[in-house]
């Protein structure tokens, strides 16, 4: 459920308690921020986990809000587990896919129960996670690893898992028994790999043999050394370049494709010549999804927030939390009693 709307504190007050009466949302805990302040608004009954996300705040007023809260993800109503088939039902009746990276339990609980349908254990990692410069360092135990933690998290979401630079480079069999690994040990339900034209044989081989692939196209991380950075691809006639490997992937079987880090007029056309779909990154608002890198989105990688990524926490939030414990600590005022075990 989603509720969208310009609220005073009054009428958010009034908002929140009727639509906890009405039995659509049971429950809410928020923690709604003025000038940094967190006040924890709790309603009694709680049974649903629900979360606010502000997008804009004024002083002692909230001047816009989105709430979700995820009836699905609760044990007490069926989660309908998001699927291949599944994904490409979406694309047809034009509902946009959402997707996030994770790379932990904790993390991919939360997204699942957010309403994420898809979350990839992107290589990713090898920056966010390892702080490397690009991704080439991860290994494939690395990927098996935080797969296994992602998957125990959810139980409505779609796990990808990315297969890490090198192990594409062997052929369809080297391929297929690094997806098997990853399928077996990590969980997951698909695997994605960079490339189109030249990773076709792959995927199709893959596909052959019982393994969902997800293909990525257009700025491919991975290729980083040979183009020469992270840099836009597809504009001018490289276009019809980043087409082709898009309907390569396609034909070679991948249920989906992204597209990263090409000019939105070329996504959109993509989008409109494929059947399966496309979940863009620096890819414009015309892919049948999105994908964000979670940092990105928390805005806790780097001080530079890059062109194609929003931050949706205010900026700070998360080293001014940091930073207020290293206060405390030394001034000696956590914890306190309430965090102690008395007797
Ligand atoms: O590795 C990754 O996180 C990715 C996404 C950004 C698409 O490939």
């Amino acid at each position: 459920m989603i509720r969208r709307g310009w609220s005073s504190w009054g009428d958010w007050a009034t908002t929140m308690r009727s639509m906890a009466g009405t039995g659509s949302l049971w429950g809410c805990c928020c923690d709604f921020f003025c000038n940094k302040t967190a006040i924890q608004y709790t309603f009694p009954k709680q049974k649903l986990p629900g979360s606010m996300v502000f997008s804009r705040l004024g002083q002692h007023r909230i001047t816009s809000f989105i709430l979700t809260t995820q009836m699905q993800s609760h044990a007490s109503v069926s989660v309908v587990p998001v699927t291949v088939p599944g994904l490409q039902r979406m694309k047809r009746e034009g509902t946009r896919i959402v997707s996030l990276t994770a790379y932990d339990f904790s993390f991919a609980r939360l997204m699942d129960r957010a309403g994420v349908d898809l979350l990839l254990v992107g290589d990713s990692l090898g920056m966010v996670i390892q702080g490397h410069a690009n991704t080439l360092p991860v290994t494939l135990e690395q990927m098996i690893y935080h797969t296994s933690a992602v998957v125990r998290g959810v139980q409505r979401a779609m796990v990808v898992c990315d297969l890490p630079f090198g192990v594409c480079h062997g052929g369809g069999k080297a391929v297929m028994d690094a997806a098997v690994r990853v399928l077996k040990e990590g969980g997951c339900q698909a695997v994605k790999l960079e490339g189109g034209v030249r990773m076709a044989e792959s995927i199709r081989y893959l596909v052959a043999h019982e393994v969902p692939v997800m293909g990525h196209v257009g700025l491919t991380p991975q290729a980083v050394h040979r183009l020469g950075g992270f840099r836009v691809q597809g504009r001018g006639d490289a276009a019809e370049l980043v087409m082709a490997d898009a309907i390569a992937v396609q034909e070679a079987g991948a249920f989906a494709v992204v597209l990263e880090g090409i000019p939105a007029v070329l996504a959109e056309r993509i989008t409109e010549h494929l059947q399966i779909p496309t979940i863009g990154i620096g890819a414009g608002v015309g892919c049948d999804g999105q994908v964000l890198v979670m940092h990105d989105l928390l805005g806790v990688y780097g001080e530079v927030v890059p062109r194609f990524a929003k931050r949706y926490l205010a900026d700070g939030m998360v080293s001014d939390a940091v930073a207020a414990y290293v206060q405390e600590v030394r001034g000696g005022w956590f914890p306190g009693p309430e965090h102690s075990f008395m007797g």
